[in-house]
C-alpha cells in the first residue's frame, strides 16, 4: 500500500484506570501529505488530545500504529514538535534562552554557535517577538508567550507540528492575529500541521481538512470535510464568501445534529487524572527531555 507523509493506521487505545477498561479511542485513520493542514474538531472528551498524543509518542496506541515519513512512531522525538494551550516555557530562561534551549538541543552538531544565534532570532522575527529577546515569560502577555512556544516549535524544523488548542486560552482579537501569523507562517515554510480547536472559523480559516471525531467512548474519525478556499485566506473576505459559509455550516451540523454534546462520565473524568502518562505531564510541565541531545517540547 502506497505510504503517506503521515500515516495513522487503525489506531485504538484501551486505558487502564483502577484496573478498569476504558475505550478512549477505535479505528483511527488518518493519512497526511507532506504540507497539508488538518485541523481535529469535536466535543470536549471525545480523544482529540488523544489522537495528538499517540502521533506525539507520549501515549502508546493499544492497536495499530503511527508512521511519519516512512519511520514507525515509538517514542517522542524532535521530528514531532507540540504547541499546547498553555504555553509551556521555562519561566527563569529570558524569551531568546527559551528558542536556543531548543536550537541547541537540535542543532548542536549541524549548526556553528553563530549560526544557531541567527536561527533563534530568525525565529523569533517570524512570530514577531524579536522585540522581546530579553524579556523573562512573566514579563509578556499570553498572547506573547504562546508566539514564542511556535516560535521554538518551528526552530526545530519538526516534520510535523502538532498543536493542542494552541491559541484557545486567547482573547479573540489576539486570536486572530496569531491565526493570519500561522497562516503567514505556513505558507512560507510549507509546515505539516496537526490541529486541535473547539473553534469552527478557525478550523475553516487555517485547514486544508477538518477531521470530525465521533463522541467517545471508543471515538473514531466520523467525517472530513476538505476546504478548498483559496490561499491567501483573508478573514474579512471570507466571513461573507458563500463556501467559507456552507463549510462551517458543516461542520456545525455534524457537531449540533450529528453529534450532540455529551457530558463526560465521572469514571472517564477521574481516570485521567489517576492514569496521564508522566512523559505527557513532564512536556507540558516544560520539563527537559528525557533523552539526551534532542526533545525539548518535542514529542
Ligand atoms: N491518561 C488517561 N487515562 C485514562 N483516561 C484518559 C487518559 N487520557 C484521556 N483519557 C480519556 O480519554 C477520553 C478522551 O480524552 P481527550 O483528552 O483525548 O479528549 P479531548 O477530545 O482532547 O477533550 P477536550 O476537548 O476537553 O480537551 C476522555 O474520556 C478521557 O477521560
Ligand atoms: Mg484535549
Amino acid at each position: 500500500m502506497n505510504k503517506r507523509y503521515l500515516d495513522i493506521t487503525d489506531v485504538g487505545i484501551e486505558f487502564d484506570t483502577s484496573g478498569k477498561k476504558f475505550r478512549a479511542l477505535q479505528k483511527v485513520n488518518l493519512k497526511l501529505d507532506k504540507g497539508e493542514f488538518v485541523s481535529l474538531i469535536g466535543h470536549s472528551g471525545c480523544g482529540k488530545s488523544t489522537v495528538l498524543n499517540i502521533v506525539a509518542g507520549l501515549y502508546q496506541a493499544t492497536e495499530g500504529g503511527v508512521c511519519l515519513d516512512g519511520k514507525e512512531v515509538s517514542e517522542p522525538g524532535p521530528d514531532r514538535a507540540v504547541v499546547f494551550q498553555n504555553h509551556s516555557l521555562m519561566p527563569w530562561l529570558s524569551v531568546y534562552d527559551n528558542v536556543a534551549l531548543a536550537v541547541n538541543q537540535v542543532f548542536r552538531k549541524s549548526k556553528s554557535k553563530a549560526e544557531r544565534k541567527a536561527w533563534v532570532e530568525h525565529n523569533l522575527r517570524l512570530v514577531n517577538m524579536d522585540h522581546a529577546l530579553d524579556k523573562l515569560p512573566g514579563e509578556i502577555s499570553g498572547g506573547m508567550k504562546q508566539r514564542v512556544g511556535i516560535a521554538r516549535c518551528l526552530a526545530m524544523q519538526p516534520k510535523v507540528l502538532l498543536m493542542d488548542e494552541p491559541f484557545g486560552a486567547l482573547d479573540a482579537l489576539t486570536r486572530a492575529q496569531l491565526q493570519d501569523s500561522l497562516m503567514k507562517i505556513q505558507a512560507e515554510l510549507g509546515n505539516t500541521v496537526i490541529m486541535i480547536t473547539h473553534d469552527v472559523d478557525e478550523a475553516v480559516l487555517l485547514s486544508d481538512r477538518i477531521v470530525m471525531m465521533t463522541n467517545g467512548p471508543a471515538a473514531t474519525i466520523g467525517e472530513i470535510l476538505p476546504v478548498n478556499l483559496e490561499r491567501p485566506r483573508d478573514r474579512l473576505e471570507l466571513a461573507e464568501d458563500r463556501e467559507f459559509v456552507h463549510l462551517r455550516q458543516q461542520v456545525l451540523e455534524f457537531l449540533y445534529a450529528k453529534q450532540s454534546a455529551r457530558e463526560p462520565t465521572v469514571a472517564a473524568s477521574a481516570a485521567v487524572v489517576e492514569t496521564t502518562s508522566p512523559k505527557l505531564a513532564a512536556v507540558q510541565a516544560g520539563a527537559p527531555p528525557e533523552r539526551p541531545g534532542n526533545d525539548f517540547e518535542a514529542a
